[in-house]
């Protein structure tokens, strides 16, 4: 394995036995004239790092550039292993390694093969590997779009959290950077008994240095009075470093829940303010707390008090001025609609004055439930939010090397006659390749649409009734459907059969339908109401099978499909 440009070696791993180790032996620096070197002589450089039992740790270790190394890992366990620290990591991320299978030497890992399994998306953002939860962080600086993201870097469930990280110049194209915060020493020492780590948070850029803010959490595994969750924040001036973490905010407010979390900060009036998820007097609630100098904290209030009851709490909240009204929302953690939803996001369009928001309307923020903990930032006067697509009716299927958890596209966000509308970004239509259909007037039936990554454009007239098989067989079904109750994303031999998926429309003129291998999200009327639904499928065949008995309202059928957002790297 050559090093090329990277001069790091970042490994996740933990012993199996007393002794473990990493062995690291650089063969041969392509660089240095006649320094081929033979494998007996090559021991001479050879390094052991002895490495602990118990919960992983995350080793770094230098490395000389252009030069080959074996990296052989004896009695240990290794979830994650990445190259970093060249020169040019924003432009080419980390090159991830992988164990052969045979005599577990590292190797680069194959990125094309990764990439193309059907269980995984082609244009939504995944990690590598393993569990992701909410988007952290987003901003724009430097040209380049950043996104942190809830990172268990172990396994594909939820763990003690670190934050992952991923940077894109186009919103569309990511690539992976290395893992920025970890869990608390405390939790590492003792992650049989204690839970928490680096949890959610969000940034700002402000003189030349982004700002981030973040929520430390620590305690028993079950969640009580013992929880502890305060707010820190630390600061980057190129994303890659990260100074010290400074407690700010260090216990929740008097009547405020041990749920207390997720600070997103942001700039209104003059004043920073930062909104917190947490419950009052056991009501799921925003908290307000406000600031001059982004480090001295002050609790002003609620923002704003849910009085739905059945909530444990708001979670990863977001407050923001927005075409002249202001948005909030909420993620509703353990909350259930009536159609038997499970934790949807909840947006308020209000005003917001001194401090005081005043709500006009609310509505779901996605009418699909598998997009929780949204999280919005703004660049160039747009509005853009990304949410994560969560498993939340237990249908993920754990595959090896596998990723439990993807973003959502990047929307933008707008208000209009007080309702929110989010819209896919401009930026994906560059996605767009060879066109599979386009027609009018007729039913349309695309079967075997390989890989399973298109994109259905509609233009509909006289608000006609339809369905549309997205996915799936006679048995296993995802179904847009549209009759005189409305219209619904359903599902039929999955686990989320027994839910409905209604979206708050009262007609239906244009549908942009993404569908992704097990990821569908359905724009709704240039984003009047937008769903994202998951559909497990390990065959990789897509379907788009649209009837109607109104085919004479079909004024506009084209299906496209989407291309990968993964390139190759070197
Ligand atoms: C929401 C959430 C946040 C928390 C994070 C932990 O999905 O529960 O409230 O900060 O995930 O991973």
């Amino acid at each position: 394995m050559n090093t090329g440009g990277y001069t790091k070696l970042e490994i996740f791993a933990r012993a199996v036995q007393p002794g473990g180790k990493i062995r690291v032996i650089s063969i041969k620096n392509s660089r240095q004239e006649g320094a081929v070197q033979e494998r007996a002589s090559a021991l001479e450089n050879c390094r052991e790092v002895l490495v602990e039992s118990g919960y992983y740790r995350w080793l770094k270790l230098p490395m000389e550039q252009d030069t080959e190394y074996e990296i052989l890992c004896e009695e240990c366990q290794v979830s994650l292993c990445y190259l970093s620290g060249s020169e040019d990591i924003l432009e080419t991320g980390v090159c991830y390694l992988e164990q052969e299978q045979e005599g577990g030497r590292f190797v680069r890992a194959d990125q094309e093969e990764r990439y193309h399994s059907p269980i995984r998306e082609a244009y939504h953002f995944a990690p590598w590997k393993n569990w992701l939860n909410d988007p952290n962080g987003l901003c724009w600086f430097q040209g380049y779009y950043h996104m942190f993201y809830q990172f268990n870097p172990h396994s594909q469930q939820w763990s003690h959290m670190y934050w992952g990280h991923a940077a894109s110049k186009d919103l569309v194209h990511w690539i992976h950077l290395p893992v920025v915060l970890e869990p608390q020493e405390e939790i590492l020492q003792n992650p049989g008994e204690q839970k928490g780590g680096a949890f959610s948070g969000s940034a700002v850029v402000h003189e030349g240095e982004a700002v981030f803010f973040l929520t430390r959490s620590s305690g028993p595994r079950v969640d009580g009075e013992d929880t502890l969750q305060q707010q820190w924040k630390t600061t980057s001036r190129d994303m890659l470093h990260f100074s010290e973490e400074k407690l700010v905010i260090d216990r929740q407010p008097q009547g405020a829940s041990f749920d207390f979390r997720d600070p997103k900060v942001f700039r209104a009036e003059g004043k920073w303010y930062m909104v917190l998820g947490s419950a009052l007097d056991g009501k799921a609630a925003i908290l307000l707390y406000e600031s001059e100098d982004l480090e001295h904290w002050a609790y002003t209030g609620p923002l704003l008090v849910e009085h739905e009851t059945g909530i444990r709490c708001v979670e990863c909240p977001d407050l923001m001025e927005l075409d002249g009204k202001y948005l909030a929302v909420g993620a509703l953690m353990h909350h259930y609609d009536s159609w038997g939803r499970y934790q949807m996001c909840r947006y308020y369009v209000g005003d917001f004055q001194d401090g005081i928001f005043t709500e006009e309307h609310r509505g779901w923020f996605d009418f699909g439930s598998n997009c929780y903990a949204m999280q919005s930032f703004e660049h160039k006067g747009r509005r853009i939010s990304i949410g994560w697509v969560s498993d939340f009716y237990g249908e993920h299927l754990e595959l090896e090397q596998g990723a439990c958890g993807s973003m959502t596209l990047p929307r933008e966000l707008h208000i209009r006659d007080n309702r929110l509308y989010a819209a896919p970004v401009r930026e994906l239509e560059s996605l767009k390749g060879e066109s599979l259909y386009r027609g009018q007037g007729e039913p349309v039936c695309l079967k075997g649409i390989c890989p399973n990554t298109y994109k259905a454009e509609l233009e509909l007239e006289g608000n006609i009734p339809f369905s549309i098989q997205l996915g799936g067989d006679e048995e296993r079904q995802i179904m847009l459907n549209h009759d005189e109750t409305g219209l619904y994303l359903q599902t039929k031999g999955v686990k989320s059969e027994s839910v409905l998926f209604p979206a708050e429309v009262d007609r239906v003129e244009k549908l942009e339908i993404f569908t992704d291998r097990r990821t569908v999200e359905v724009y709704v009327n240039d984003g009047e109401a937008v769903g994202t639904k998951l559909f497990y499928d390990i065959s990789d065949q897509g379907c788009f099978i649209l009837n109607t008995e109104a085919a004479e309202g079909l004024k506009r059928v084209e299906i496209f499909r989407m291309k990968s957002i993964w390139t190759k790297r070197r």
